[in-house]
């Protein structure tokens, strides 16, 4: 059929073809964990720097549903496990997952594990009170702000946070504007930057908490932290 568009949901599909195929289900993923060792800074079996210094601020409540995003291999879901929250983790690489059920058996967790595109998987809980993202949005597409957007409407309790870690522009990361992305035919370009006001920009119906640079920590650092990262934590208008 040469005429299929005729939703939303078509187009953004249409433009998933265009600049950044999901089809391969994790595959470019499954490669980039097969490797363990190699020296990739998140690969640290350490949590955000933002993250801990978040609960050790007693910000989000004890027990609380957390939905961890791209999870990877489980850094930052299996540590919140460790301190009593109810975890659910989703990442499209079946090989990062398996490291993370392993890291999880190491730190006796429990981490419900998910396989999947965040967009479509199923999820135990209708809603979350935090949702927690370190590193999954800079790799989406531009068109698929909109599909993250109405995830977190869906996912995110009224009252909820949300945090994220993503390149910071000036550091790492394209900064080309999301039409050239398309018109120029460019991929992402390994990562998409955003300045501090692009974040506040993109998540403007959420009210800001906090957006900062990630703090650099070193290997002696039970935490992770990178300074070529931004952090960000916003919370949910309660109802
Ligand atoms: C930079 S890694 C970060 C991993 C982990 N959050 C960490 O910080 O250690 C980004 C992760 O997002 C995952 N990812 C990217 N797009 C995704 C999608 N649409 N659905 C689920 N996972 C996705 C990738 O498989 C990858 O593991």
């Amino acid at each position: 059929m040469k005429r299929t568009v005729t939703t939303t949901e078509d187009v953004l599909d249409l433009l998933d073809e265009l600049i950044a195929p999901l089809t391969d289900h994790g595959n470019w993923w499954d490669r980039f964990y097969a490797e363990r060792n190699r020296d990739v800074p998140f690969f640290v079996d350490k949590p955000d720097e933002n993250l801990a210094a978040h609960l050790d601020q007693g910000l989000i409540p004890p027990g609380a549903r957390v939905l961890d995003l791209g999870c990877g291999p489980g850094r930052n879901a299996v540590h919140l496990a460790t301190r009593g929250f109810d975890v659910d983790a989703v990442d499209l690489s079946a090989t990062a997952l398996a490291w993370g059920k392993e890291r999880a058996a190491a730190a006796d967790a429990s981490v419900r594990f998910h396989h999947g595109n965040i967009f479509d998987v199923q999820l135990p809980h209708a809603s979350y009170d935090v949702v927690y993202d370190s590193g999954c949005l800079h790799h989406l597409a531009p068109h698929r702000r909109i599909s993250y957007l109405a995830l977190l409407d869906r996912l995110l309790a009224p009252g909820g946070h949300f945090g994220l870690v993503c390149f910071a522009a000036g550091e790492m990361g394209s900064e080309r504007p999301d039409a050239e992305l398309y018109r120029e035919g460019v991929g992402l370009e390994g990562g998409l930057a955003f300045t501090e006001d692009e974040l506040r920009h993109v998540f403007r119906e959420f009210t800001e908490v906090e957006i900062r640079p990630m703090a650099a920590r070193g290997a002696e650092s039970a935490t992770f932290g990178q300074p070529f990262l931004l952090t960000a934590m916003f919370r949910r208008t309660p109802r």
